[in-house]
Order: C-alpha cells, then structure tokens, then sequence
C-alpha cells in the first residue's frame, strides 16, 4: 500500500455508497476514489458532485469507473445490495444480496486487484464470508463492517444515559450485525470504569441497560420506517475503518472478523474488537465474555453458520 497516494474503489453508489464516499472526501482520506455501479449516469453525476466538495477539504480525484480499475486500488469497498425494506431483517436479504455479491467478486477479482476488501451489503457477516470463499482472498484481506455501527450506537446511548461524551465510552455489541446481536456490557467501561460499576453507583439497573441493548438492536429498523433506509451512521462507520486500513493505524474496531478459533469458533466472520491496519484484520481480540454474552455468541454463531452455509450451498 502506497503511503503518498492512496486509491480506494466503492463498488455500490447507493445511498450508502455515495454518503461513504462524501464521508472520504470531507475526512481527506485517499488521493483517488473510483466508484462503481451498474447505473453509470448515478457514478457520474456522484463524480461530479463530490469533485465540487474538494475545493473546500482535500485535493482528491473522484471518477467513474469500470472494475478494471480495481487492480492497482488499495482498499475496495462494497456497499452494492438491496437495502432492508420496513421489517425486514437483514438475514431475509441473504439470497438477492448473494447473487450480487457473486456478481461482483468476480470481475474485481478478474481485475488483479490485491488489496483489502472491506464489506458493508447486507447481511454482512454472512457476505463478507462469501467474498472471502469467492475471492480465496487470505481470511485477513477481508474485512467486515460487522458491529462497528451497532457499537456506535450503544456508545451514543450509554453516553446519554451517563452524560458523558460518546467518545468517552468504550463499549462495543458482538455478534451478527443484526437481530442476535449482544452488548457486551461486562467489558464496557467509561473513563476506564466498568460501565457495570457505573449503573450500580448511579442506579441505573440492568433491565434498563438491556433495554438499551434492545433498542440499539432495532434501531435500525426505527430509522428505516422513519426514513426509508439508513445511510449516515454505516458510511461513517466505514470510513473509519477505511482510515484504520489506509493509515495503518493499528486501530481496536468492532468489525466483522474471522474466527479461528476465537470464542470457540471457526470459519465464519462476526463482529468482535479486532486490531486493523493495512494487513486488514491483523488479530482478533478475544474480549472475555459473561455468561449470558458467551450464550448470545454462540446462538448468534449458530444463526449465522446456517444460513451461510445454505446460502453457499
Ligand atoms: C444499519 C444497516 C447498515 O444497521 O444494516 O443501519
């Protein structure tokens, strides 16, 4: 990965897609951003817009493009997928959202591209896997937005419930980006002090905690029968995933990993803290869990298995 120019792909230009990309240009990250999608007037007129946006933050060229472009980028991000229509969950996505993705994989991979591929198509946990098996890509250049958004969430509630800064929490859910995710409250802390401690000090029992679990869970859902589909919250999410690759950072994300042997699982991606840098998932970070966490990972595991595997099948 070339240090002073830095290219990144967006295969996608939906509402995701496109907020992502606004997201890179406002933080200045890549030199070069290509996008992607089926309909080429949208990644022309996207081009264009954004290019408008780097007379106030960074020189940056936005273009339109062909996956041929793929092969000298260095971070390739798909966002490309059918979003959850109101109460649909993201596993019922699975089928048309595979076919998709195997549309996709192929060319990019046929392009030579040999750089890192970040998933955010839905269900993700379940299509980052199958990038992973389509591309043979090694299990570390594929990474996942698994659980980063979801644990922006919780750190955004808790951080009201404390009245603190979200900043300030370090608090992450686990498991499927999706209805069996978890708060892993029993290594949640704030200000280094275990958020369990906190409640207790302040009163704040843990129904109400699990009611923030619960909320968080189905905020999505909240913010799509509001609005139509979600696009802000999950294109920052990824740029700042993107920002731990390109830079190198070394940074602890909450992201869609791959299990080898951590928490007891193997040959799947699901959402842990994991250490990112340019490798992509350079470790795992195997966070203990309480009992009632080890049982929601393991279901959600379970959940997830299954419909890779007859998705795969
Ligand atoms: C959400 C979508 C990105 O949780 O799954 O908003």
């Amino acid at each position: 990965m070339s240090k002073n120019h830095q290219k990144v792909v967006l295969v996608g230009d939906g509402a995701v897609g496109s907020s992502y990309a606004f997201a890179m240009a406002q933080q200045g990250l890549a030199e070069e951003l290509a996008i992607v999608d089926i309909i080429k007037d949208r990644t022309k007129g996207d081009a264009l817009d954004l290019e408008d946006a780097t007379a106030f933050t960074a020189p940056k060229n936005f273009y339109s493009a062909d996956y041929d472009t793929c092969k000298d980028a260095d971070l390739v991000v798909i966002t490309a997928g059918a979003p959850q229509k109101p109460g649909e969950t993201r596993l019922q996505l699975v089928d048309k959202n595979l076919k998709i993705i195997k549309s996709v994989v192929e060319p990019i991979v046929k392009s030579g591209f040999n750089g890192i591929f970040l998933v955010a198509a839905n269900p993700v946990d379940v299509l980052t896997y199958a990038v992973q098996k389509l591309s043979g890509f090694p299990k570390n250049k594929v990474v996942g937005s698994g659980t980063s958004l979801d644990s922006a969430r919780l750190r955004v509630a808790l951080a009201k419930k404390f009245n603190v800064s979200p900043v300030d929490v370090s608090a992450n859910i686990m498991a499927e980006h999706g209805d069996s995710e978890f708060a892993a409250y029993s290594s949640a802390t704030i200000g280094g002090k275990p958020v369990l401690d906190l409640a207790k000090e302040q009163g704040v029992s843990m129904d109400e905690l699990l009611k923030i679990e619960d909320d968080v869970r189905k905020k999505a859902y909240q913010i799509i029968n509001l609005k139509g589909a979600t696009f802000y919250g999950v294109a920052t999410a990824l740029a700042r995933i993107s920002r731990a690759i390109l830079r190198d950072e070394n940074a602890v994300l909450p992201i869609g990993a791959p299990m080898n042997g951590e928490y007891g699982l193997h040959d799947l991606y699901i959402g842990s803290p994991a250490v990112v840098n340019a490798s992509g998932v350079a470790k795992v970070l195997e966070v203990p869990l309480d009992d009632r966490e080890e049982k929601a990972m393991k279901s959600s595991a379970e959940t997830l298995e299954e419909v890779a595997k007859n998705g795969m099948a």
